[in-house]
């Protein structure tokens, strides 16, 4: 159980709050980069709390601005893009990517072109993406995991609608192991029927592991039958396996989540592919432009089990009124780990995966040849390469989490 300021300082996106402030040292998707075209050079972008428009310029640059025109206010997403920038659709005052003011008709006023800077941001793509930074500068990398730097075809999913609930009740989602043998019991794809739907699978899995790695804490559901299966959770939001599910903060009560992946090229396949492979998920509820109650959700696929959770949540999860038990020790974890990472930022450090070296290696998230620290396979005998950390099987300390199961 949190205080409400607790809750605050994990959950709030806005500039200047504690989490805020940490998240804008990172690159985040915010956009399919195919989207993006000659015909719709302009798209809106809500990130942070932030009201954004993403364009490209005539001469092939990517800018992302601040929506509201500097001069009064109204929408760059109407804007006209030109060699030079965007022009506002209202009276035409022209921009470029860094939010230079290159003309102000209808006159030429030096005065404000010299003084008034637009709200900009840096932008780049990869994988499939438009990616964005509102940290300051200098920017550091997009960190080079292997799922967004492998060569090969980047595949993109993107769940559509966005969800109505607060980005840090989806990520503690990743280190709650045991909700999957409860909540997932009937998705559609599980072959096995449980014997009891209040205990569905979870005597099938007797034992959960976590332990804390370079980029964030790996967990692993140890099953009956002497198979494991292991997912990293990749701080700030992204859970891994192979590619990764980003949850991006749209604003304080709304993710959007977005899928990716490179797909390697086969041995003697065809050359590279630049173009994404992009899938858009059907709604997960109906209908998809209402909140809980007022909508119902669907209840088929892993996913769409996942979504009903979180979003009936609320908006933001109230964990002034939670009761947490041993088996959300993982979630403490994470949130002292979010806790410990806000305070490095506000003593003006970098906090956990951010890289600045553009040389760094590529950060090996699955490990094809190595073993864990424990030694452990996966369920589909695929190792992941983590060699350090601290496994965390204590119980937490004065948490309220101190029992075992
Ligand atoms: S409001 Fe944009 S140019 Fe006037
Ligand atoms: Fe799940």
């Amino acid at each position: 159980m949190l205080t409400q300021e607790q809750n605050d300082r994990l959950t709030r996106v806005g500039r200047g709050t504690p989490a805020g402030e940490l998240l804008r040292r990172y690159w985040h998707p915010v956009a399919v980069a195919q989207e993006l075209t000659d015909q719709q050079p302009t798209l809106f972008v809500r990130l942070l709390g932030e009201d954004l428009v993403l364009f490209k310029d005539k001469s092939g640059r990517a800018g992302l601005l601040a929506d509201h025109c500097s001069h009064r206010g109204a929408s760059l997403l109407y804007g006209r893009v030109e060699e030079r920038g965007i022009a506002c659709a209202y009276h035409g005052w022209l921009y470029d990517c860094e939010g230079n003011i290159l003309e102000t008709p209808p006159e030429r006023n030096d005065a404000i072109m010299n003084s008034v800077k637009h709200t900009a941001y840096p932008v780049q793509k990869l994988a499939g993406l438009y990616w964005a930074y509102l940290g300051p500068l200098p920017a550091p990398c997009i960190p080079p995991y292997d799922f967004l730097v492998r060569e090969g075809t980047p595949r993109v999913t993107v769940t559509r609608p966005v969800l109505d609930c607060n980005w840090f009740q989806c990520i503690e989602n990743t280190v709650d192991p045991t909700h999957a043998a409860i909540l997932h019991q009937d998705a559609e794809n599980r072959r096995a029927v449980p014997v009891n739907t209040t205990r569905g699978f979870i005597d099938d899995e007797p034992s959960f592991d976590f332990w804390r790695v370079p980029f964030g804490i790996m967990k692993r559901r140890n099953f009956a039958n002497g198979e494991s299966d292991e997912h990293p959770f990749i701080f700030p939001y992204i859970l891994g396996g192979g590619g990764a599910l980003y949850r991006v903060p749209v604003d304080d009560t709304h993710t959007w989540c977005v899928s990716v992946s490179v797909r390697p090229r086969e041995e003697g396949g065809e050359d590279e592919v630049e173009e994404a492979v992009v899938t858009y998920t059907e709604p997960f509820k109906d209908p998809p432009d209402r909140m809980h109650p007022f909508t119902r959700m669907k209840m088929n696929t892993i996913r769409q089990q996942d979504f009903m959770a979180w979003e009936t949540q609320r908006p933001i999860a109230d964990r002034t009124l939670e009761h947490l038990s041993f088996s959300d020790r993982a979630i403490v974890a994470m949130r002292r780990l979010m806790v410990e990472n806000i305070e490095k930022v506000e003593r003006g450090e970098d906090p956990l995966c951010v890289i600045r070296d553009p040389d760094h290696p590529v950060i090996d998230t699955i490990g094809a040849n190595n073993l864990n620290q424990t030694g452990g396979k996966t369920g589909r005998g695929r190792p992941y390469g983590i060699t350090t950390g601290t496994l965390m099987d204590q119980p937490l300390k004065g948490t309220g989490v101190e029992s075992g199961r």
